[in-house]
């Protein structure tokens, strides 16, 4: 019913006459010249969240690139004092061709392939998180044939649940991440490693789940850590990522800051005085960017709903199809309209679940032709995209001090038919 709150906007938003400017440019004028659809961030935000990060948790921060990874973020995460958690040979890849030096790369992976682990310890990477007894062998193989010993962290599940989507909980007993604790795994696993000659154990990791607004979960997987963290004594401990941003109107998550602060307490509170990290994704990229689409038909079924599709779905956004997640939607040709419009916003795809809103509010003069916002877009929608349908992926826009950079091109057709043999 009401207008978009500023807060969902990205933070170097203006409203002009009703009409939304990001970063100085005129969103209408970026969906024109870019087309749609369009993921627009606005760089300063990232660039401020990153410094945030760094400024609370200390330069082993990493930047998870798994929530948005492209050559320039990789790039800025860098320009910013972050580390990078790399999750996938891929993502080690796109960091090291953008010039990301090895020694600020941090290596993940339930299922980490001798290949990239090869590849890792050939580039140097800073430290590797080790995540299984099958890992400590393929690491010690690699050293005796001759790759240099790197330093590791140890992946712990302390079994809690946090307060999230069951895809997106992975600090529980039953998961396929890491060491669990009760299971006297975590043990093995420690005294593996540091009877081993082939890595160095420099501290313990652990990740309870994403978007996590409660930071009680964080402090009660402390609690659980602590008395098999405080005997080992090392220098370094990660709380992993998860931190929670709001997607819809009403919600509240803790800054990156009020974050830290509850982490590192209830270490301190614990008894653990190691240096502590984490690796935020979402918290750095989520709330600065918006997709842009434009509507292409509206049908109204009488009684029933109206149905409102835009020109991509679930191949830039495919998490309400996969979580049921929330977003809001809105016209940035009158950002500060009511929104007493009810209306559920669907893709293109050849899928009744090609849902982007499934109930949005919207302005009641909403047309077809119209642009059309999505906000906080900048977390796992570009990077869980996808061809589906033979879609193109749409480009990458960073704006800022009125001044526009792509730096992704929208996908060619001629893209979609570059691998076939
Ligand atoms: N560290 C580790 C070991 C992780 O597994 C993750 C996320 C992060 C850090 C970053 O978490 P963040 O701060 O972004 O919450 N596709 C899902 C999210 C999956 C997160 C997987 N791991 C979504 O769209 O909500």
């Amino acid at each position: 019913m009401t207008p978009i709150p500023r807060s969902l906007l990205p933070d170097n938003s203006e409203i002009v006459g009703g009409r939304l400017f990001i970063g100085g440019m005129d969103v209408l004028e970026l969906a024109a010249r870019f087309e749609t659809p369009l993921f627009v961030y606005d760089e300063e935000q990232m660039r401020s969240r990153c410094r945030e990060a760094v400024s609370a948790f200390g330069e082993g921060v990493a930047y998870a690139t798994k929530a948005f990874m492209t050559t320039a973020m990789a790039k800025l995460a860098y320009e910013e004092r972050m580390r990078l958690d790399v999750a996938t040979g891929g993502e080690l890849f796109v960091a090291l061709n953008a010039g990301v030096p090895a020694d600020r790369l941090v290596l993940h992976g339930n299922n980490k392939s001798v290949g990239e682990l090869a590849a890792a310890l050939d580039a140097g990477v800073g430290q590797i998180v080790i995540d299984s007894f099958v890992e400590i062998d393929r690491i010690e193989a690699l050293v005796e044939a001759g790759a240099p010993p790197p330093r590791v962290l140890v992946r712990l599940t302390p079994g809690i649940e946090a307060h999230t989507h069951e895809y997106l909980q992975t600090g529980i007993a039953d998961t396929k991440f890491g060491f669990g604790l009760t299971s006297g795994e975590a043990s093995a696993a420690v005294a593996r490693i540091e009877a081993s000659t082939a890595m160095t154990l420099e501290g313990v990791h652990a990740h309870i789940g994403s978007q996590v607004f409660d930071a009680d979960s964080y402090r009660r997987a402390v609690d659980v850590l602590a008395g098999f963290v405080v005997p080992l004594d090392l220098p370094e401990f990660s709380i992993g990522g998860g931190l929670g941003v709001a997607y819809v109107t009403g919600e509240e998550a803790p800054s990156i800051t009020e974050w830290a602060d509850i982490v590192v307490r209830a270490c301190r509170d614990a008894g653990i005085d190691s240096r502590v990290t984490a690796e935020p994704g979402r918290s750095i990229v989520a709330g600065a960017a918006v997709t842009l689409y434009t509507v292409g038909t509206i049908k109204d079924i009488p009684g029933i709903r109206t149905y409102v599709a835009v020109d991509g779905g679930m191949s830039d956004n495919p998490r309400p199809s996969l979580y049921g997640s929330g977003y809001e939607a809105f016209l940035p040709r009158a950002t500060d309209a009511d929104r007493p419009m009810k209306v559920r916003i669907v893709g293109k795809h050849c899928e009744s679940g090609d849902v982007i809103v499934a109930e949005a509010d919207v302005p009641e003069d909403l047309a077809v032709g119209d642009v059309l916002a999505t906000p906080v877009t900048g977390a796992y929608g570009h990077s869980m995209g996808s061809n589906y349908n033979m879609i193109r992926r749409p480009p990458v826009v960073f704006v800022r001090d009125g001044m526009a950079r792509e730096v992704v091109r929208r996908e060619a057709y001629e893209d979609l038919v570059l691998r076939d043999v």
